[in-house]
This record gives C-alpha cells, structure tokens and sequence, in this order.
C-alpha cells in the first residue's frame, strides 16, 4: 500500500467546522497531523445567534485522538481574526478551507435585500476575508492551499435559492483567478461542489438519504486536493456518496454571424441560432486567453470576408 498522505507541521484554518462537512474536514486534518483552527461562530442555520459550543466541541474530538487544535468562534466577516488565531497559536497558516456557510432560500420576487446580503457577507465575502487574510502569509512562504465551497445549486442554479446561487457561483470566479495569482507562489485554490447530509440538507433530502450522503465520503476529496502531492489547481469538483468528478467548460464551435462592412442584425442571428447552440465539435476552453483567441480568429476570417454570405434580411435591415 503506498504511503499515507499526512500533514505534520502543516496549520488548517476550517471556517464552521463546529458542524457538518467542516467537521469532517478537520477531524481528518487532525488525524493526519496538522494543527487546526476549528472556526464556528455556532449560530443557527439562517445565520442568526452565536455560540462557542460547536467549535469548542470539535477541538475536544481533535484533541482526544491524540491531535492539536484551538477553536475561534468569529464569523468569518472577521477574516483578519481567524487567521490570527492560526498565527497566535501556531505561528503559521497553511491550508484555508472556506466552508462556512448558512441559507436563506426565497423564491426570487421574495428574497429581501437581508436575504440577499447576509448569503453574500457568509459565502461570497467571508470566504473573500479569510482567505486575503491568509494571502501574504501564502505568498511569503511559497506555499498555500485553499479550497472555496461551491454548490450544486450554483453551478446548475435551483429554485428558491437565487442569493445562495449568485453567492456559490461567484466563489468559483474567485478560486479561477486565485489559482492564476497564486500559481507562481505555489499556492493551490480549488472549488468543490459537495452534496453531504447536514443540518443544511435535513429539510431538502429525505432521511434514509440524508444517512447515507456521510460528510465523511466528501473530506478525503479536500485532504488530496490540499497535499504538497497534489498539483491540481483551479479545478471545480462535484463530490459526494463517495464518487468525484471534475467540470469544466464546453462551448459550440459557434458561428461568425456578420459580414465584413455590413450591419450585423438580429435576423441574422436568428438565422444562426442552430448553429451557436450546435455542440457538435465543441471546444473546451480552459483560459481566457484560449477563450479571447478565437476572436482573434474570427476578426482574421473576416478581413479575408469568410463571414457569413449577405441574405436578404440583413441586407433589408441595413437599407432601412
Ligand atoms: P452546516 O450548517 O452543518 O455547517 C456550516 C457551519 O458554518 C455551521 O456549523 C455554522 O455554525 C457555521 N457558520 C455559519 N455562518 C458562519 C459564520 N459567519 N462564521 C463562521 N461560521 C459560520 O452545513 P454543511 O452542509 O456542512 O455546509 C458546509 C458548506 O458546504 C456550506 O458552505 C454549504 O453551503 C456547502 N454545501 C453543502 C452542501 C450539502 O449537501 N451539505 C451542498 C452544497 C454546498
């Protein structure tokens, strides 16, 4: 068998590790021999309330399996405190893990702007603080680890959860460009989509699936993805019920839809319409400089006039 994957001398920084998937995570960091910050603010699922029990709970389990681990109980709008926790403690932070999070489902038409915002400060904004929080410290010592918690719901969207959606998507933008900023300073940002039962799941999944969807089956994702043996960097994984996958973009060949010289209307795009949503052929592009050379491209093609052939109807549109 080959050797296990450890982590002695290495600091985690867990956001809501009081409960759920957090939990999991950093039992399985303190097993493996890092020293963790357990962050829990312990409040309730929607985000209101607070209390040191959660977090306190989880240190006493690191603790008694023979592991080291301090809890913090700010929110992670406090970015600054939970990494000085780390360093007060430690004297390092190596590995963030951006878990924490509440929900605040509303259809769209009622979702107040406190739904809206309380979703952004927790996910989107908080993963944001921690994680600059964490930054220099990654950057100086050439080494860093992050993980941003995304969602099915996000990437896919789901009813009712529109602010939870916009917040989990835009933890994806992030982690894209972290991974680009941190390559040269060997810091790693990957984005995971987990699906585990937790006190965030119990109302949406029935019980039976709520058992067998352990948070357990999702940690060992997050354990590869944040060794020194890993080397995967900007990726999004789906995970859970002890399967991973990996997603990436897929895009149409698409269609030049102008002429040189000519207006370019509506009609024409229509006319196209198959063909931009044929995804025969499709390409995958992985950067934006993949992404911005077909443009290139296409403005090359159409010097040299391979646009589309003028019909009629754009012909009658650029007359009136
Ligand atoms: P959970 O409710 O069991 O755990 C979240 C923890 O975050 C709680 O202990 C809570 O006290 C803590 N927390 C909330 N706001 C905080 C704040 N401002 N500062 C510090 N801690 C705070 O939920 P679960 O399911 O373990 O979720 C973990 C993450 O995974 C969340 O980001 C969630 O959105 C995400 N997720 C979970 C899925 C699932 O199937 N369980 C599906 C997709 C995403």
């Amino acid at each position: 068998m080959s050797a296990l994957l450890r982590f002695d001398g290495k600091v985690v920084l867990v956001t809501g590790a009081g409960g759920g998937l957090g939990r999991e995570y950093a039992l399985a960091f303190g097993e493996r021999g890092a020293s963790i910050v357990v962050n829990d603010l312990g409040g309730d699922i929607k985000g209101d309330g607070k209390s040191s029990s959660a977090a306190d709970k989880v240190v006493e389990e690191i603790k008694a399996k023979g592991g080291k681990a301090v809890a913090n109980y700010d929110s992670v709008e406090n970015g600054d405190k939970l990494v000085q926790t780390a360093l007060d403690a430690f004297g390092r932070i190596d590995i963030v893990i951006n878990n924490a999070g509440i929900l605040r489902d509303r259809t769209f038409g009622r979702t107040s702007d406190l739904d809206w915002d309380l979703i952004h400060r927790v996910h989107l904004r908080g993963s944001f603080l921690v994680t600059r929080a964490a930054w220099n410290h990654m950057k100086n010592q050439k080494y860093g680890r992050i993980i941003m918690t995304s969602s099915a719901a996000g990437i896919y969207g789901n009813f009712g959860q529109g602010n939870y959606s916009a917040g989990k998507m835009g933890l994806v933008g992030l982690s894209n460009t972290l991974a680009i900023e941190g390559r040269k300073y060997n810091i790693h940002c990957n984005a995971i989509a987990p699906t585990a039962g937790s006190r965030l799941t119990q109302t949406v999944m029935p019980p039976d699936l709520l058992e067998s969807l352990k948070a357990e089956y999702v940690a060992p994702l997050v354990l590869w993805l944040c060794h020194d043996q890993c080397q995967e960097t900007g990726g999004l994984f789906e995970a859970g019920a002890g399967w991973i996958g990996k997603l990436r973009w897929e895009r149409t060949q698409g269609c030049i839809v102008r002429h040189r010289n000519q207006a370019m209307t509506p009609e024409a795009v229509r006319e196209k319409w198959d063909r931009v949503c044929d995804f025969t052929d499709a390409t995958k592009p992985a950067t934006i400089g993949e992404s911005l050379s077909t443009l290139v491209e296409v403005l090359s093609r159409l010097d040299t006039d391979e646009g589309i052939a003028p019909n009629p109807t754009s012909a009658a549109a650029s007359a009136t």
